[in-house]
């Protein structure tokens, strides 16, 4: 199933504070509504003064409520009819007075009396100074929130509007809109493990350098994320990479080749399911240096020795997961999948091609071509959040078709 298609009709109601980062929301209703959400808008007074309800109106397509004793805007969809429309609610910028007052259970205007009033989830995005943030008063609100069962994404942390640096900073509205996506993810997934590489390896040549290469890991983690969100318990073998854990994932980090097939293989048998989305390095050292190699006018040579290869160690071991793996080419990515799926004797492999700058290593889209021994199927571009969603959905997919053909 199109992954666009479970969320038609899912219905945010965006509540938006009165704080600088409120001029983002008009982004977020196009990223909301890119996705197929029907979104509409709540704002407080003081939000008006940053951004205007006509400009929030025309991008959600539904007059914008303020005011809790407006007759009009009440005749239209009265706040409690509001509250029970919505499937989520997106407290986005929560500013500290807006979450204080939700902690406070407060119905004096319409932003809280909605989460007062909701029956839906709350989401709460906050965005502030970061001294306020940090204050004692704001942490003990957003804690009792949680308590509660309202869900806190962000803050990010970086440069303020006010000149400041530090915590405070609303998550920017893709991440938000991606988060929201995962959010309304069916559990495919759910009772299953999932075991997956992801990064790049590192091989020393001796204390101070290694052999490497460009792979940021972004893809392997998106899919870790999207795995989570699908209802699966996620092992992720990362190499050397620059990403925070996403919530809920088992972590194991590596550094060499060698390190990241003894951490698979110590956890195949557990899981139904393997991808491995990491950028292996082929080769090692032959014998890495104890002490830093000193440079001399003449050239050196460096002796290299395969790798194991992960996937077909994998793929060989028996029982074996549903087995996945990757492919990144520059040139006739197709032919050379196909090779791979056939050589590795994988179940599935996802293709893309790294020529395209925009996309692949390091860059936040991605396009696949995903290919099974009977089958193929185009992921066109789009972020690798969205499309890491599209490939566990493809391998779900040919996991219950070859069960139901199996029996
Ligand atoms: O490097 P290659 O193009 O063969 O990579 C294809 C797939 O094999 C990828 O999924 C990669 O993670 C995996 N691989 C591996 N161990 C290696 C080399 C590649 O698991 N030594």
């Amino acid at each position: 199933m199109n992954q666009s298609q479970n969320q038609v009709n899912k219905k945010i109601l965006l509540a938006i504070g009165g704080g600088i980062a409120a001029y983002k929301s008009a982004d977020l209703i196009r990223r909301l509504k890119e996705r197929h959400f029907d979104v509409r808008v709540v704002m407080s007074q003081s939000a008006k003064e940053f951004i205007t309800p006509l400009t929030l109106q025309a991008l959600s397509g539904y007059p914008v409520a303020s005011d809790l004793l407006d007759t009009a805007a009440e005749a239209a969809m009265g706040h409690i009819e509001l509250a029970r429309w919505a499937d989520l609610v997106i407290v986005a910028p929560a500013t500290a007075n807006v979450i204080a007052r939700i902690n406070a259970g407060m119905a004096d205007e319409l932003i809280t009396t909605t989460c007062l009033a909701t029956e839906a989830p709350i989401i709460i995005c906050p965005a502030m100074n970061q001294q306020m943030y940090r204050n004692q008063a704001t942490q003990d609100n957003l804690a009792n929130l949680a308590k509660r069962g309202v869900t806190v994404w962000g803050p990010a942390s970086g440069s303020q509007a006010c000149g400041e640096v530090g915590p405070g900073r609303m998550q920017e509205p893709q991440e938000i809109a991606q988060q929201v996506e995962l959010f309304f993810a069916p559990k495919l997934l759910q009772g299953q493990s999932i075991l997956l590489t992801a990064g790049p390896t590192q091989e020393a040549i001796d204390p101070v350098r290694y052999i490497s290469n460009h792979s940021s890991g972004k893809m392997g983690f998106a899919i870790a994320t999207a795995a989570i969100a699908m209802g699966a318990n996620v092992t992720l073998v990362a190499g050397p990479v620059n990403l925070p854990t996403p919530a809920g994932i088992n972590r194991i980090d590596v550094q060499s080749t060698q390190e990241m097939l003894n951490a698979v293989m110590l956890n195949v048998d557990s899981h139904q399911i393997f991808i491995g989305c990491a950028a292996v390095a082929d080769y090692r050292v032959d014998k890495i240096a104890e002490d830093k190699i000193k440079k001399s006018t003449h050239d050196m040579q460096l002796a290299l020795i395969r790798n194991p290869d992960i996937l077909a160690t994998v793929a060989n071991h028996h029982p074996r997961p549903f087995t996945v793996g990757f492919a990144a080419e520059t040139q006739d990515v197709e032919h050379y999948a196909k090779d791979k799926l056939i050589r590795k004797k994988l179940d599935m492999i996802a293709a893309n091609d790294v020529s395209n700058p925009e996309l692949g290593f390091n860059a936040d889209q991605n396009a696949l071509k995903v290919i099974w021994t009977d089958g193929q199927q185009d992921l066109p571009a789009t972020d690798k959040q969205r499309l890491a969603s599209q490939l566990l959905t493809l391998i779900v997919d040919r996991i219950t078709f070859s069960q139901d053909h199996q029996q």
